[in-house]
Formats: C-alpha cells, sequence, structure tokens
C-alpha cells in the first residue's frame, strides 16, 4: 500500500500542569525534567527519529520559554566553547533543530486536546500528521513509538493510534478503543470513546498519547463538537472516521511513564537515572537504603 509519509508532528503544549503547582508556575511542565532533559525533549526526540522532518508546538500564555529552549543561545554556547566544555556543548546539540523546522501556534483558551490540535490545522495543511503528548513518556530508545506506528501505518494507511492495557480502575482517565480483530500487536479499531466509567468501557486498551492521523480529523474538528468535560475532544473526532478510514492501535512495545502525574514522573527519573553509567550506582546505592 502507498501511503504519504508522514512529516509533520503536533505537540500540544498549551496545558497549565496544575498538578505540579507550584513547580509549573513559571515553566512549563514541558520543560520539567527528566534526569537532565525536559519531557518536550524526549518526544521531539521520538518524532525525529520517526522521520518527522516539520515540528508544530501548540503553545499557550507562559509558555514562551518552550520556543527559547529550542533557540541558540549563544552566550552559554560561547562561553562553553571558549573553556573548551565540548562534552556540554555537545549535550547541547539536540536542543537545536534545524531553520524553519519548528513552528509556534497559540490555542488561546484551554479547550481540550481535540481543540488544541485543530489550532494547528492551517500549518498541518492537507497531509497525515502525527500527534505527541509530552506528557507521556513512551521509552524504547532502540524502537521509538512513533517509529513502531509508522510502520504500521506504511502497512495499513489511514490513522494509527498506541495504546496500552491499563487496570479496570484507570480507564476513566483515558480515551479507550473497542478492540476488533487482533495480529500481533496491530488490533483493528472499531470503536472509541473518551473517558468512559469502567462499567461501560469497551475494553482496557487505553490510548497513550501518540497519534498518525489524516487530515480529514481537522475536518470532523471543525464542528468543535464538545464531549467529555465539556471539551472538545480528539477521541471523539477520530470516532468519526472509523469505518470511513482505516483505524488500528498498535499495542506499544516499551516503557510507559505517565509524567502527567507526580508518581510517575518521579518513576521516570529514577528509571531513566538507572540507564545512565554515571549516575546508575549512586542512585541504586541509594535506593536500596529506603
Ligand atoms: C488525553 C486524551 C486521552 C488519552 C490521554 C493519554 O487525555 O484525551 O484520550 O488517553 O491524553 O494521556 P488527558 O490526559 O489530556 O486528560
Amino acid at each position: 500500500m502507498t501511503t504519504k509519509p508522514v512529516r509533520k508532528a503536533v505537540f500540544p503544549v498549551a496545558g497549565f500542569g496544575t498538578r505540579f503547582l507550584p513547580a509549573t508556575k513559571a515553566v512549563p511542565k514541558e520543560l520539567l525534567p527528566v534526569v537532565d532533559q525536559p519531557l518536550i525533549q524526549y518526544a521531539v526526540d521520538e518524532a525525529l527519529a520517526a522521520g518527522i522532518d516539520q515540528l508544530i508546538f501548540v503553545t499557550g500564555r507562559g509558555k514562551g520559554t518552550i520556543e527559547d529552549y529550542f533557540d541558540r543561545q549563544f552566550e552559554i554556547e560561547t562561553d562553553l566553547e571558549a573553556k573548551g566544555k565540548t562534552e556540554i556543548l555537545n549535550a547541547l546539540g539536540k536542543t537545536r533543530l534545524k531553520p524553519g523546522q519548528a513552528a509556534f501556534v497559540r490555542q488561546q483558551e484551554m479547550a481540550g486536546l481535540g481543540h488544541a490540535v485543530w489550532c494547528a490545522r492551517h500549518l498541518i495543511g492537507d497531509e497525515p500528521f502525527a500527534v505527541l503528548l509530552p506528557d507521556e513518556l513512551l521509552w524504547n530508545p532502540a524502537d521509538p513509538c512513533l517509529a513502531q506506528m509508522n510502520r504500521t501505518y506504511e502497512a495499513k494507511g489511514g490513522n494509527v493510534i498506541s495504546v496500552l492495557e491499563v487496570p479496570e480502575e484507570h480507564v476513566h482517565r483515558y480515551g479507550v478503543i473497542d478492540p476488533g480483530a487482533a495480529e500481533g500487536a496491530v488490533t483493528e479499531v472499531k470503536g472509541m470513546v473518551e473517558k468512559p466509567k469502567r462499567e461501560v468501557a469497551p475494553s482496557r486498551l487505553a490510548v497513550v498519547g501518540r497519534y498518525i492521523l489524516q487530515p480529514e480529523v481537522l475536518k470532523v474538528l471543525d464542528a468543535g463538537k464538545k464531549g467529555a468535560g465539556g471539551e472538545i475532544q480528539l477521541t471523539d473526532a477520530m470516532a468519526e472516521l472509523i469505518g470511513v478510514q482505516p483505524f488500528h492501535a498498535q499495542t506499544f512495545d516499551g516503557a510507559r511513564h505517565d509524567c502527567g502525574e507526580k508518581a510517575g514522573f518521579i518513576i521516570a527519573n529514577l528509571a531513566l537515572a538507572l540507564e545512565r553509567p554515571d549516575i546508575a550506582d549512586t542512585i541504586r546505592a541509594y535506593a536500596r537504603t529506603i
């Protein structure tokens, strides 16, 4: 099957980060570090590794430092260079995107994830695109989540979302799919519902923040229909494409850390720190004492 390659990725980063206040009062939650790089960098790395070449950030008030983060910082760079601190200088390399590679658009009201994605419609245009929610740290550096999904997209076309099985008592926090036939990690999607009560959830397969979508979903979002929580939900818009376009869920092979909540964020720091040769022993030794 020939599919149009996915070249653009949307990063919704306008949220207030209420759960991390006061830490997020003056620092966007997407810039909170996991070990030594901000959450947003993990999502950007994942997108670039999957062949994305245009990054669209949907920001909001108080999120200007995300734009600064992806800019050059001449003073620091010149200073590091003069001092011969090349290792640190090299670590900054990944924060420098190619000229014109990043675009920023504002979501002026917190009207839901569907609304955030819709705010990027003029930049997305008429081509397939990815959406990555940076709160969800999906960790498999050898085969990142979006790369796994891209292979499924190339085979099946249409829309592909990442899912993971969650405990029944947690389904109300997520978009949940109604699964059809499965082949290995790929499951056909027959339906989808945002934040269902556990009694009516169609499965325990929750959408975990990665999407490859066709531009038609933006037309559905044009209607601005409100769903769960009075918000314009991406899940509801996607559900309207089921049956019209191919729709598959990819069970993510890797570790998922929900960095949108405190415990998940701390666990992500521990888990990733244990993969760093320079600090792993110290962290492990301390963890044994507690
Ligand atoms: C959003 C989506 C939901 C998805 C979740 C993953 O919800 O609306 O479908 O399962 O992200 O983290 P939020 O966490 O913004 O409430």
